[in-house]
């Protein structure tokens, strides 16, 4: 039987919805990496597919089944939030698919399939770098408030045990729910309790209504502080958030601002593409989930199925726009630099302008066990 010439990526994401931003990021980052990297690959044409789960998991589900039983694709990628991630997980083990993970961050995603790669990030992972800093820097009374779902708890969590094991103490924390939120009630209540800092994990998409409720509250007049993850400084929406922004501390793996030449190339043509628009995390994650998809299509010499592009993509080290990275070969997870970054005013746009960096960080979530 002839082999197919071509090699399939059934591409999942939030296209409308909610989480939107992330689906046309995430879209714009890979095809911004086809078009740079060309669109045969070993042979092989490339072919993508892409659906829009309007961040259901249960429609995630059906069409990741759809996509392996009748579109035969050989990967499946993107995956805009934790539960449409997880929801997939069972496919992919049944049928032997790569599930390269390009948004989705609860640390317990890459355990839920041993098919699963991704190339976004943990919340773990870059909640423990701003605990460090944060007492070092006058803040050891802290509210967190966050997305009550598998993100905003790891986000909770590994900020709450690691402020505490440096002296701070967490009062209270809030949970608000994901879909819909309303920020406001919360925000009293932190206002009444005076922290010296709020700590903010919400998913891509929502930052820009928590930092308006936090600027309208007088917060920071009222000598509170917000601090994040960088989820809520967003570059897709960071510099229409006003100057009310500035100074805002948060920590993350990746910054339209990061000062390398691969960086400044990247955002100049991912702006070139699609009308000026800013990258964010979510498009690297996307760039980046291409990369691995094309270097383990090259390995495998376009000969390989589920297991061969597995075992090809494990271990994979290269230079991302976010800086340098690579799939830890045990967990599948990506280990990369965390940043710790000021909003800050670059030629009158509103940046994360980083100041420190940990670098080659791994998922404190996975050496918890
Ligand atoms: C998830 C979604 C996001 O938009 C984000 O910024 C971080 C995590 C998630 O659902 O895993």
């Amino acid at each position: 039987l002839a082999q197919s010439n071509t090699f399939k990526i059934g591409l999942i994401l939030p296209m409308t919805g909610q989480q939107a931003s992330t689906g046309r990021q995430v879209e714009a980052g890979v095809r911004l990496y086809m078009a740079q990297n060309g669109g045969t690959v070993a042979g092989k044409k490339i072919e993508l597919i892409v659906k829009d789960d309007t961040s259901l998991p249960d429609v995630t589900k059906r069409l990741a089944q759809e996509l392996v039983v009748n579109d035969k694709v050989n990967v499946l990628a993107g995956f805009g939030i934790t539960p449409s991630a997880l929801a997939t997980a069972p496919i992919a083990t049944q049928s032997k698919t790569p599930e390269v993970v390009m948004a989705a961050a609860t640390s317990s995603i890459t355990e839920a399939s041993p098919y699963i790669v991704r190339t976004s990030f943990t919340l773990p992972q870059v909640s423990v770098a701003l605990a460090d800093w944060a007492p070092k820097n006058g803040i050891t009374k802290v509210v967190t408030l966050v997305s009550d779902y598998g993100p905003g708890i790891d986000a909770e969590k590994y900020f709450k045990e690691r402020l505490t094991f440096n002296g701070g103490r967490v009062i209270d924390s809030l949970r608000v729910p994901l879909r819909n939120p309303d920020f406001a009630p919360f925000l009293q209540k932190v206002r009444d309790e005076n922290p010296d800092a709020l700590f903010v994990f919400v998913p891509s998409g929502a930052g820009a209504a928590v930092m308006k409720q936090f600027l309208e509250r007088g917060m920071g007049k009222a000598g509170i502080r917000l601090i994040a993850t960088g989820d809520v400084t967003d570059d897709d929406q960071l510099n229409d958030m006003g100057n009310g922004a500035l100074g805002v501390v948060t920590s993350h793996h990746y910054s339209a601002a990061h000062p390398s030449a691969m960086n400044k190339k990247f955002v100049a043509a991912f702006g070139a593409a699609n009308k000026g628009m800013r990258p964010n995390f979510m498009a690297v994650g996307g760039y980046d989930g291409m990369h691995v998809i094309y270097e383990a299509l090259k390995k495998t010499k376009g000969q390989g199925g589920g297991d061969a592009l597995l075992a090809a993509m494990k271990g994979q080290i290269f230079e991302s726009p976010r800086g340098p990275i690579y799939i830890d070969a045990q967990t599948r997870d990506i280990v990369q630099n965390v940043y710790l970054r000021k909003v800050e005013k670059v030629d009158g746009q509103l940046y994360n302008v980083e100041f420190d960096v940990i670098k080659d960080v791994k998922d404190p979530g996975k050496s918890k066990k």
